[in-house]
């Protein structure tokens, strides 16, 4: 087992000007599942494909374990890498699949049988090994392309969207496969996603990644709870977070941020973040999911502000709302229980310890 370290590494494609990726730095710990997230093109596959050997860094130095690798040829490095396009060999069993790998290296034929044997026992695969694979199911597949990184018992696995390949039913089992799968191998996992569900269901710690840029690194609930910049807010939460640009102003002791059409106590808390943004420009971040509706129509709290509803979205047990006030759009979620209907005025309050609060200019959490 060994952890994977990143120092300062940049990646700049021949021909190209673009730091694909930027000045990494990153420690991923041995044994850990950590995700890579962020939207198409922010450098996660060349991350990856750097820490596997099959690009060269312009500069910096990548470790696996204590172990510099930057002049360590790919095959050398102890790693295997799962691919979203996995292309197992069609004239090839199942069990040749797997085991293709490990003859290329000169693997013994009982060590071979040994390891292909136990990966298709850990991978639920014991009873397809003499299929081909035009005869299994997708899940099958993914499966055996799971398991021919597993016979070559690698000091970190590198996965780039193994599943997007993969039906919406079908992700999510597996999802829970993976996980299960990390809990069982004890191997450090580097997974790649644009997905930030996956990410958030998955990881043990999550990297957000923008235009080359490491954003975040965090515990999946800690990016949620404290983005620390307006990209990391919107883009984790699967209803995207309320973001509403504001002024914040004093109150006596006290800070409120001004929408316009309405204004939010902020946490009292938090005065010193908010007396140094005072006279400048500011997004105020809230969570749909804590947006509290005033079921006494506003009487306990002084600002509760009224919204209408716009359109509402079942989705199952809960619903999402989407709303104004004003002129701002907001969205929250509720149960579907409290049958809403497009139309309907309602007063929100936003309980001020749930507030983000971002410099508008440095796009910077300040809270
Ligand atoms: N071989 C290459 N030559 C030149 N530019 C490249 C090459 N590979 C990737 N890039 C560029 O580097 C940047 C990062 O690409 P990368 O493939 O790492 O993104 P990604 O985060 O994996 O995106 P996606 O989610 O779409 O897979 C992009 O701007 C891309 O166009
Ligand atoms: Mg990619």
């Amino acid at each position: 087992m060994a952890g994977v370290r990143l120092e300062k590494v940049t990646k700049i494609f021949d021909g190209s000007n673009v730091k694909a990726v930027n000045e990494a730095d990153l420690e991923i710990h041995d044994r850990e599942f950590t995700v890579l997230v962020g939207p198409s093109g922010c450098g996660k596959t060349t991350t990856l494909r750097m820490i596997a050997g099959l690009e060269i860094p312009t500069s910096g130095d990548i470790y696996i374990g204590e172990r510099l690798v930057n002049e360590v040829p790919p095959k050398d490095r102890d790693i295997a890498m799962v691919f979203q396009n996995y292309a197992l060999y069609p004239h090839m069993t199942v069990y040749e699949n797997m085991a293709f790998g490990l003859k290329l290296r000169k693997f013994s034929k009982p060590e071979i049988d040994r390891r292909v044997k136990e990966a298709a026992e850990i991978l639920g695969i014991g009873d397809l090994l003499k299929r081909k694979p035009r005869a299994l199911s997708g899940g099958q597949r993914q499966r055996v392309a799971l398991g021919r990184a597993i016979v070559r018992e690698p000091q970190v696995f590198l996965m780039d969207e193994p599943l997007s390949n993969l039906d919406a039913k079908l992700r999510v089992m597996m999802r829970a496969e993976l996980s299960h799968l990390h809990k069982r191998l004890q191997t450090t996992i580097v997974y790649v996603t644009h997905d930030q569900i996956e990410a958030m269901t998955m990881g043990d710690r999550i990297v957000v990644m923008k235009d080359g840029l490491i954003q975040q690194v965090g515990a999946p609930l800690e990016i949620y709870e404290k983005p620390q910049n307006l990209f990391v807010a919107s883009f984790i939460g699967s209803l995207p977070i309320n973001l509403i640009p504001v002024q914040v102003i004093a109150d006596g002791d006290n800070f409120i941020a001004d929408a316009g059409h309405f204004k939010v106590a902020l946490p009292i808390s938090r005065r010193a973040e908010c007396a140094s943004i005072v006279g400048r420009k500011a997004v105020l971040g809230m969570r749909p999911e804590r947006v509290e509706i005033c079921r006494d129509g506003g009487a306990e709290h002084a600002d509760a502000f009224e919204a209408v509803v716009d359109f509402v979205e079942m989705i199952g047990a809960e619903s999402n709302l989407y709303l104004k006030a004003g002129a701002q759009e907001l969205a929250l979620k509720t149960s579907s229980h409290d049958a809403v209907k497009a139309g309907q005025k309602m007063k929100l309050y936003f309980p001020p310890e749930m507030l983000h609060l971002f410099d508008a200019e440095t796009e910077k959490a300040l809270f």
